[in-house]
């Protein structure tokens, strides 16, 4: 199996890269933040506080997420309920980093992805995948950027769809979330020891998916 590990903090381009990876060489991308996200939309859903574990675990056992690709395109069901139109919306993203610290919330969503990756070739993406989800995997690559420039491209990002969202606010979200996903106690955001860094502050989207490409067909020819 060719399991391909991408982390990092948020706006580092590690989705986009991915993608672009995955397709070329025609393996699936699995988007492992938004399976946190999943879990926030389902626990505000029902009036569940993210950031209260007590109120978050007993929701879990009832909780069964579905990862299915239409058009090539990850989609969450939970429970059936196809909760990815919901998932990016600006909300969304405090109340992931918040549901992602719980300890039951990360071992139920780890099991997942390592099933996942068991059973496919696969690019996954997110903050543990190196370390603690896949510690084996074929490649590993940990890419970051200034957190400025993380700001710019997700306001320029969230403005192609519509939203517009103040830079400041948007700046001050990334380091918060920075903080939280780097300082939480289970499986925080971290290089892994054999992951190649990548600081994408000065590079395009291209340059940066060459080099991961060119390492990877390195790596798993
Ligand atoms: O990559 P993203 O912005 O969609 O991730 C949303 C949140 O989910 C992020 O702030 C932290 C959490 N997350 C995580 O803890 N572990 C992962 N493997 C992926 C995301």
């Amino acid at each position: 199996m060719i399991n391909i590990a991408i982390d990092g903090p948020a706006g580092a381009g590690k989705s986009t890269i991915a993608k672009i990876v995955a397709k070329k060489m025609g393996i699936i991308y699995l988007d492992t933040g938004a399976m946190y996200r999943a879990l926030a939309y389902w626990c505000l859903k029902n009036n569940v506080n993210v950031e209260d574990e007590k109120q978050v675990e007993p929701l879990l056992p009832d909780v069964k997420m579905d990862i299915v690709f239409e058009n090539g395109e990850q989609q969450i069901l939970i429970n059936g309920f196809n909760t990815t139109p919901f998932l990016r919306e600006h909300y969304m993203s405090k109340a992931a980093s918040d549901v992602s610290k719980h300890g039951c919330v990360r071992y139920k969503l780890v099991d997942l992805q390592r099933e996942f990756a068991l059973s496919h070739d696969v690019v996954l993406d997110g903050r543990d995948i190196g370390t603690f989800v896949l510690p084996k995997a074929n490649c590993k690559f940990f890419l970051t950027a200034q957190a400025e420039v993380r700001a710019t491209r997700r306001k320029l990002e969230l403005e192609a769809k519509g939203q517009s969202v103040d830079y400041e606010a948007l700046l001050k979200d990334i380091i918060q979330r920075d903080y939280n996903d780097s300082h939480r106690e289970i499986a925080p955001l971290k290089q892994a020891e054999d992951a190649y860094f990548l600081d994408t502050s000065d590079l395009s989207i291209e340059q940066v998916a060459d080099k991961v490409i060119e390492i990877v067909k390195e790596k798993v020819k």
